[in-house]
This record gives structure tokens, C-alpha cells and sequence, in this order.
């Protein structure tokens, strides 16, 4: 069975609540028990939380005092667990659904990693620090990255075996694995499994999770 790392130590700079993100007030439940009960009824009870300082796991989870950047959060979670596949998950996406989960890890057939990812939708274009464009990139091959992202557990143990520098540069930890020569796939899913970064994001999610309750 799989063992689930849920990252929850950020501060939460971004959405300004004056309290560590993951557990801020959402739809009637600190936000990461929203991700906790999607889990669960994927089946996933082996689940490792990364948390801030001083803050305790919530029930029925272990938790590990998270590191200074998200990929130290997921090596800290990841020395608690022992199954041969992992699910990292960001306590940032709290509409992930549980079939996401069970998708990730049914692609790791042919992969060494597996993640959820949308299409783009809008038209995505590089410019130079002037603001002049310097090229249109093709869409349809253009994906944005999500968790949950699923892993061999030798193949995580063995890409988060970096410099905290290279840790600090990455911003999902498929890309560690692609740095280290690991095939990695795309799974499609929904933009809805978007990431509450800000205060816009927040009344977004809470208005989709009322409408599920
Ligand atoms: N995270 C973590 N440990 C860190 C930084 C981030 O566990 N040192 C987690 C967050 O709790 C979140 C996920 O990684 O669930 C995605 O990070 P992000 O959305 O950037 O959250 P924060 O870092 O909390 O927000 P901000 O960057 O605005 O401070
Ligand atoms: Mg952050």
C-alpha cells in the first residue's frame, strides 16, 4: 500500500492570514482536513504530515516538523515512511478528488513518477525583461503541474538526495526527479485542483467546497 506525504509547513505568505496556510478556516475544517479526507477515502491511511513549527498533527496522522523549503518538507516526511510507493501531496489543494490519487499511482506502471497536471488554456508566451515577446509557445503541449504526485520510493529517496541549494530551486519534486535522469508522466486532471496561493483563491475554494457539502 502507499504511503502519503501531506506538506503542510509553509507560512502562507502570499494568502496574509496571519497564520500557517494549511491550517486556516475552510468551508468548516482547517484546510489540509480537506486533503486528509480525500485520502482516506482513496484508501490511503499510512499518511505523514509536514507541519510548521510548534503546531501539532491532527489526529490519527504522524507528523514531522517540516524544512525551510518544500522539498525539505517532503524529505523530512519522506524519512517516516517505509512503502514502496509515495503520494506527495501539497495541503495547498484542498479539492484535490480521491480517484486523483489512485490515477497518479496506476501511471507509475511505466514511470518513475506520476503527476497530476491540466491543460493550459490560456496562450502562454516567453518575453525578455523589457516585456518583448520572444516567443509563443505550442499549447497543446504545455501542461500545469499539480500534486498529488506520485513516486517509486527509491526513485524520491534517491532525487531529494541534493544540495539544499538544488532543493531550494525546485518547485515540485517530479522536477528533482527529472534532473536525475527519472522518466516522469503526466496524468490529466481538472484545473478545479488548483492551489489556494492567495486571498482570491481562498473564497473560490471555500465557495466549490460549500457547494460539495
Ligand atoms: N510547504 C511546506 N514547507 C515549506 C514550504 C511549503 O510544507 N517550507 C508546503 C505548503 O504548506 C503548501 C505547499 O508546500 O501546502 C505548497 O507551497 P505554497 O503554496 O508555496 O505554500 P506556502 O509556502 O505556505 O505559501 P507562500 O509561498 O505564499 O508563503
Ligand atoms: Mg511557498
Amino acid at each position: 500500500m502507499a504511503a502519503a506525504l501531506l506538506v503542510a509547513a509553509g507560512s502562507g505568505e502570499r494568502l496574509g492570514a496571519g497564520r500557517p496556510k494549511a491550517f486556516v478556516e475552510l468551508a468548516g475544517r482547517p484546510m489540509l482536513e480537506w486533503s486528509l479526507a480525500a485520502l482516506r477515502a482513496a484508501g490511503v491511511t499510512d499518511i505523514v504530515v509536514a507541519l510548521p513549527p510548534g503546531v501539532p498533527a491532527p489526529d490519527g496522522v504522524r507528523g514531522v516538523p517540516g524544512g525551510a523549503t518544500r522539498s525539505a518538507s517532503v524529505r523530512a516526511a519522506l524519512a517516516a515512511v517505509t512503502a514502496d510507493v509515495v503520494l506527495v501531496h501539497d495541503a495547498a489543494r484542498p479539492l484535490v478528488t480521491p480517484d486523483v490519487f489512485a490515477r497518479v499511482m496506476d501511471a507509475l506502471a511505466d514511470a518513475d513518477c506520476a503527476i497530476a497536471a491540466a491543460r493550459m488554456t490560456d496562450t502562454v508566451k516567453q518575453a525578455d525583461a523589457s516585456g518583448r515577446v520572444t516567443a509563443t509557445l505550442d499549447r497543446s503541449r504545455l501542461w500545469a503541474i499539480q500534486t498529488p504526485q506520485a513516486f517509486r520510493r527509491d526513485v524520491l529517496t534517491r532525487a531529494l538526495d541534493v544540495s539544499d541549494d538544488v532543493l531550494a530551486q525546485a518547485t515540485d519534486d517530479a522536477w528533482l526527479v527529472e534532473r536525475a535522469g527519472g522518466s516522469v508522466r503526466v496524468v490529466e486532471t481538472s484545473p478545479a485542483n488548483f492551489k489556494v496561493t492567495t486571498a482570491h483563491d481562498l473564497r473560490v475554494a471555500e465557495m466549490l467546497l460549500r457547494e460539495r457539502c
